[in-house]
């Protein structure tokens, strides 16, 4: 496939007064650069509280926070508990095999039990594209997409943003590599629209068949995303490197022709991030599948910040959180 340039989905604009009005987080798609910057700088403040002696307030005392797991998860469901508990708020948390969902009960159903029994923000992971949009139509609290299919999965991207910043700074003009299975990805997407709305430029690179067909077909709204399927080409010059697992529970068919293929040619590993910038980073969302799409050594080598990732997931939702309850606008469901 030939690398191709495209054009960008939005400019940065000047920032807007901060306030956060929004009933629901469902895709970055949905924030403009004054949400961004009130989310970090909101993290910023989370941090402090993290790092004080007693690393806990009440600010939402009064609220409840259910958490509502539809699929496994390690990272956003535990953060998301910590983030709920260092601020004070009632947590309560659901996996779909311990609740009503074996005898039949339907997701709106549901969720308005929750909203019933007194929560004000679901936070909600399912296996199907669309399912916290059709959640949050049903109910006043606000829904935190979790993750929802191949969709969306913003809490992820916007950690991995603020990952990025902290390490590197604005941005605005930094080369942003993209390497895997980007067809079955909700956080490459949910990463490619935040990283599009900052300014950054993107490359995607993987197998032809782990490329999504809409961004290998020109599009005139997409000026910064470069597409290739060649790993020397994506990764020179980048500053930050994130790889992604190979979804094997989402591919319905076979779409690498092999694993050991694979690797010789998407792996990061020494041989590989030598061909980014000395100071590149490297991400991965998790869970990582070291020796597959990563090597062991570069997973936990100097230019990780794959740990970075985790710790900041936990302020980023606590910025969440806190934003949610403490907005001040009332939306009809
Ligand atoms: N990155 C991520 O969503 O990890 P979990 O599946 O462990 O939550």
């Amino acid at each position: 496939m030939p690398t191709q340039s495209k054009s960008a989905k939005s400019e940065p604009t000047k920032s807007e007064p901060a306030i956060w009005l929004r009933k629901d987080l469902l895709d970055t798609a949905d924030l403009n650069l004054a949400d961004f910057n009130l989310i970090f700088e909101t993290t910023e403040a989370m941090i402090e509280v993290r790092e004080r002696p007693v690393a806990r307030t009440t600010t939402l005392r009064g609220t409840t926070l259910a958490t509502l797991f539809y699929e496994n998860s390690t990272r956003t469901r535990a953060s998301f508990e910590i983030a709920g508990k260092a601020l004070g708020a009632d947590v309560v948390n659901l996996s779909a095999s311990q609740s009503s969902v074996g005898k039949g009960e339907s997701l709106i159903d549901t969720v308005r039990t929750l909203e019933a029994i007194g929560a004000d923000i679901l936070v909600l992971r399912h296996p199907l594209s669309g399912a916290s949009t059709l959640a949050s139509k049903y109910t006043n609290a606000s829904v935190i997409n979790a993750g929802d299919g191949m969709h969306a999965h913003p809490t992820q991207a916007l950690l991995d943003l603020f990952t990025i910043k902290q390490h590197l700074g604005e941005l605005s003009g930094r080369k942003i590599v993209i390497v895997g299975d980007i067809l079955h990805s909700r956080v490459a997407r949910s990463n490619i629209w935040a990283l599009l709305t900052l300014g950054a430029q993107i490359t995607l690179c993987g197998p032809a068949t782990l490329l999504p067909k809409y961004f290998t077909q020109p599009k005139s709204d997409l000026q910064n995303v470069t597409v290739t399927t060649n790993l020397k080409t994506a990764l020179s010059n980048a500053d930050v490197v994130m790889t992604l697992r190979l979804q094997k529970e989402r591919q319905r068919n076979s779409i690498i022709p092999s694993l050991s293929e694979y690797i010789r040619n998407y792996q990061i590993n020494n041989d590989t991030i030598a061909l980014a910038k000395s100071t590149a980073i490297v991400m991965h969302p998790g869970p990582v599948n070291a020796g597959f799409e990563i090597s062991q050594e570069v997973a936990e080598g100097k230019q990780s910040v794959i740990s970075a990732q985790v710790t900041n997931g936990v302020a980023i939702r606590m910025a969440l959180l806190y934003l949610f309850a403490t907005r001040t606008t009332d939306f009809p469901a």
